[in-house]
């Protein structure tokens, strides 16, 4: 399994999305893509499925400490007791004693900052996160958060896919020795309908949502891409026996534009920091 390795902690660069993956499915998709090969499972509080996670997790058989579980702390819980409490409570949803990262979903302005992540700090030193980091930081909340954290941060995830330009998040994010997670790592499924990725694939006997995750990938970028289908686990996996031309990383990386964001910032209830 190939990794993203980022102040001690190594995050396989494939992952499986859950959000929005509810009841049976979460369950069945979760322990199917245990059983092909995925080591990081992406959850989240707001997602209400750590449940079905955790089950799946179980029933696939696959050893705890092979698997690389990360879960989010949603911005309505950031004051520090409440923080603490929601940590403890994922752990109970997920029946697992400690999580490989703990992220905080999106920043949230009406808490300071310094007080959210003295508490994430203090959910690392009880020994309930082996590793902590932030989701949805900008650049200048990047700096922000660094500077107030007595623990290593040591990822960042948020929207990245060919038609989005984040460099300048990416760049922040690794100044800092950040690991980068991408979410909606196939713009919500709208990569396959992009006829320069199916011309690429094409070339390399791949689907157009293969060329959008070696993209990221052949970049150091970890990717957490969502399915529902048993059958497109394996598609979104199999992207580690190809590699991108130099001139195909280039023209995939001309789709992306300012304008490429598919998730809506305000969805959080926090407005964007930037
Ligand atoms: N931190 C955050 O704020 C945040 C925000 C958004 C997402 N995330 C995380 O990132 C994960 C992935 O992002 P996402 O769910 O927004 O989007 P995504 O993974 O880019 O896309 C998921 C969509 O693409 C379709 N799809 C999956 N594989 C496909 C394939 N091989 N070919 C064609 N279509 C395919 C899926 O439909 P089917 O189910 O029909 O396959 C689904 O509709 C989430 O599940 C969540 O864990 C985090």
């Amino acid at each position: 399994m190939q990794v993203v390795e980022a102040k001690g902690a190594r995050i396989p660069l494939i992952g499986l999305g859950t959000w929005d993956l509810r009841g049976r499915t979460c369950v069945r998709i979760v322990e199917q893509a245990l059983r092909l090969g995925y080591r990081h499972i992406d959850t989240a509080e707001m997602y209400d499925n750590e449940r079905e996670v955790g089950e799946g997790l179980r029933n696939s058989s696959v050893p705890r400490q092979d698997v690389f579980v990360v879960t989010k702390i949603w911005p309505s819980h950031f004051a520090p007791r409440e923080l603490m409490r929601a940590a403890k409570e994922s752990l109970v949803r997920l029946r697992l004693s400690e999580v490989d990262l703990l992220l905080l979903h999106w920043p949230n302005p009406q808490i300071p900052l310094s007080e959210t992540v003295g508490a994430l700090c203090k959910v690392k030193e009880a020994g309930q996160a082996r590793h902590i980091g932030v989701s949805n930081f900008t650049v200048a909340l990047i700096e922000e958060a660094v500077k107030l954290s007595t623990e290593p941060l040591v990822c960042n995830q948020f929207e990245i896919h060919p038609f989005l330009d984040q460099s300048k998040v990416i760049a922040a994010s690794r100044a800092h020795g950040m690991a980068v997670v991408a979410y909606s790592p196939i713009a919500r499924g709208r990569a396959k309908n992009s006829d320069l990725l199916a011309r690429i694939g094409k070339a390399h006997g791949k689907t157009a949502a293969q060329v959008s995750l070696r993209f990221l990938v052949q970049q150091q970028i970890a990717v957490i891409p969502r399915t529902s289908k048993l059958e497109r686990l394996e598609e979104n996996f199999s992207i580690f026996d190809f590699e991108l031309t130099a001139n195909e990383m280039a023209e995939i990386a001309a789709l992306s534009g300012r304008d490429g964001r598919i998730v809506d910032w305000s969805y959080s209830g926090s407005p964007r920091w930037d």
